[in-house]
């Protein structure tokens, strides 16, 4: 079949009119090869980023123009961005990061608070960097801290002790439990939040993500050189030193052989596991700042995500209560008397993967792909992709889109029994090689916390909630999807 993309290494696409003078024309005008590309509104990109919309509200815009075109332009930040949907233009980009890196904070925000918070890390950076840093990290993933989600398990029921028929609200909850979680596996600190919500590091931790997912700043990008972020650039310096401090430890413990102690037995954390990679001579090493980096970036990529996927899926399941019932009977019978599956039984829940799967469908937690650009003109159709223009790849879209999923706007987890669809009509963990790498942690750790608290408890949705009628969402400028406040009511089961 002949394929509808090619790639060109010519100049002449954009020699149209090279000596404009008028700068915001020349920002403006749509480049040549883009003349037949559908536009979407500005106004209401606009619009729907600062009132933190959906992807839910964002698809209604612009699903039409998608749905029938794969592809469309809008006008953002001084240049024309592309949001793609089309199966085949996705593949390519998510086949060749070559050829489409991702665009880097550095890139985009030179000088910004958040370049200097997440500097150089595994999610951001392209070609031979990523290698590096993706060469240290990988190993980090093969042996999960699985002791470390039982744990935490165990201490959410605790906190969830006294609670028989009443309300909580799972969405701060969640972010609670999954920010100890990782904070205890990628580098072994109990940020406390379960317990202690407004402790001095979850405030601090909090405060330096509120800053940095402001939408102002990535609206109007150079703002934060007109009125300079002080106060913001001390706490994050504060959190970097913590991480500082963590790093530097755990290097001298290296050097004590306690390290290579704990890898044999299992109970390593990420940042340890970097630390003896860093250490093999086969490997290039990463420095303490690029360590402190992936520890900031696993923290943004591993706790919102998993937190609201949680969320999501308790509001699922509380709705559908035949559902849960199945899921509920699947975990008694594999798991008997035992609170938290061991790994064998963990492969063993497959009705309760299926129901995760399908969440992550509905409501995956990053709505589209970090921005790329082709470094080529990319001939798509009858359309030319001017290279470094940006492209966004909608997650959301490809999701709900009524060509690639049956019924895309119901919950039918069993749609996942005979896992019969096209590998790029799912993408909550991304694609290739630059797919999520924490798909198992994250797998690993829901499946744990939804077998601790569904044995335990019955869940319902209060019947004055405002989610009744639709799951109501919202996004957050760091990039990730979830529910507006989502109190649920949790009833102690008593067979
Ligand atoms: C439900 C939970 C999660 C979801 C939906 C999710 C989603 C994603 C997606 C869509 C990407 C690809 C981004 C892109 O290519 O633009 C990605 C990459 C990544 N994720 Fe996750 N993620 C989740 C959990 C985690 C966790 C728990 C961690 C780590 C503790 C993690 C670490 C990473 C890393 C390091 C990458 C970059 C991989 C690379 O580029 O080489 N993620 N994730």
């Amino acid at each position: 079949m002949r394929s509808d993309i090619q790639y060109y290494n010519t100049d002449q696409l954009h020699a149209e009119s090279p000596k404009s003078s008028l700068k915001i024309y020349q920002k403006t005008r749509v480049p040549k090869g883009l003349k037949n590309v559908p536009t979407l509104s500005f106004f209401k990109i606009v619009t729907r980023l600062l009132s933190k919309s959906g992807p839910d509200k964002r698809w209604e815009d612009v699903h039409e123009i998608l749905e029938k075109d794969g592809i469309a332009k809008f006008w953002f930040n001084g240049e024309w961005v592309l949001l793609v949907t089309d199966l085949e233009l996705v593949k390519d980009v998510v086949t060749k990061p070559d050829l489409y890196p991702k665009i880097s904070f550095e890139e985009v925000f030179p000088r910004a608070l958040i370049t200097k918070y997440y500097g150089t890390n595994v999610v951001m950076s392209n070609g031979d960097v990523w290698r590096r840093h993706r060469r240290i990290t990988n190993p980090a993933f093969r042996n999960l801290p699985i002791h470390v989600f039982v744990e935490y398990a165990i201490k959410l029921l605790d906190v969830m002790e006294k609670v028989d028929n009443e309300h909580i609200e799972v969405k701060s909850l969640m972010h609670r439990l999954t920010l100890d979680v990782l904070g205890k596996a990628a580098f072994g600190f109990d940020f406390n939040n379960l317990e202690k919500p407004n402790n001095v590091y979850v405030t601090t931790y909090n405060e330096v993500l509120g800053e940095l997912s402001k939408p102002i700043y990535f609206i109007l990008s150079y703002l934060e050189y007109i009125c300079p972020r002080t106060e913001a650039y001390k706490k994050v310096a504060k959190l970097n030193s913590l991480y500082d401090g963590i790093v530097e430890n755990k290097r001298q413990a290296m050097e004590m052989g306690e390290i290579d102690k704990k890898i044999n037995s299992n109970s390593a954390d990420l940042l340890e596991n970097m630390i003896k990679a860093c250490s093999d001579p086969e490997n290039p090493t990463l420095t303490s700042t690029e360590l402190r980096h992936n520890i900031a970036i696993f923290m943004l990529a591993g706790h919102d995500t998993t937190a609201n996927s949680l969320a999501t899926i308790l509001y699922l399941l509380s709705i559908h209560k035949d559902v849960q019932k199945k899921v509920r009977d699947e975990i008694f019978r594999v798991l008997g008397d035992s609170l938290t599956p061991s790994m064998e039984q963990q492969k063993e829940l497959k009705f309760m993967n299926m129901v995760i799967n399908e969440n992550l469908r509905l409501y995956p937690p990053v709505a589209q792909l970090l921005r790329r650009y082709p470094l080529q003109d990319i001939k798509f159709r009858n359309h030319v992709i001017p290279a470094k223009t940006p492209i966004l790849l909608s997650i959301y879209g490809i999701q709900h889109s009524s060509k690639n999923w049956e019924d895309p706007e119901r919950f039918i987890p069993e749609r996942f029994e005979n896992e019969k669809h096209d590998h790029y009509t799912l993408l909550s963990f991304g694609g290739g090689s630059r797919a999520c790498l924490g798909t198992n942690f994250s797998f690993i750790e829901q499946k744990i916390i939804l077998c601790a608290i569904l044995r335990k408890y019955e869940v319902s949705l209060p019947a004055d909630s405002i989610h009744k009628d639709q799951l109501q969402l919202t996004s957050s400028s760091s990039g990730t999807t979830g529910p507006h406040k989502l109190p649920l009511i949790f009833k102690r089961r008593t067979e």
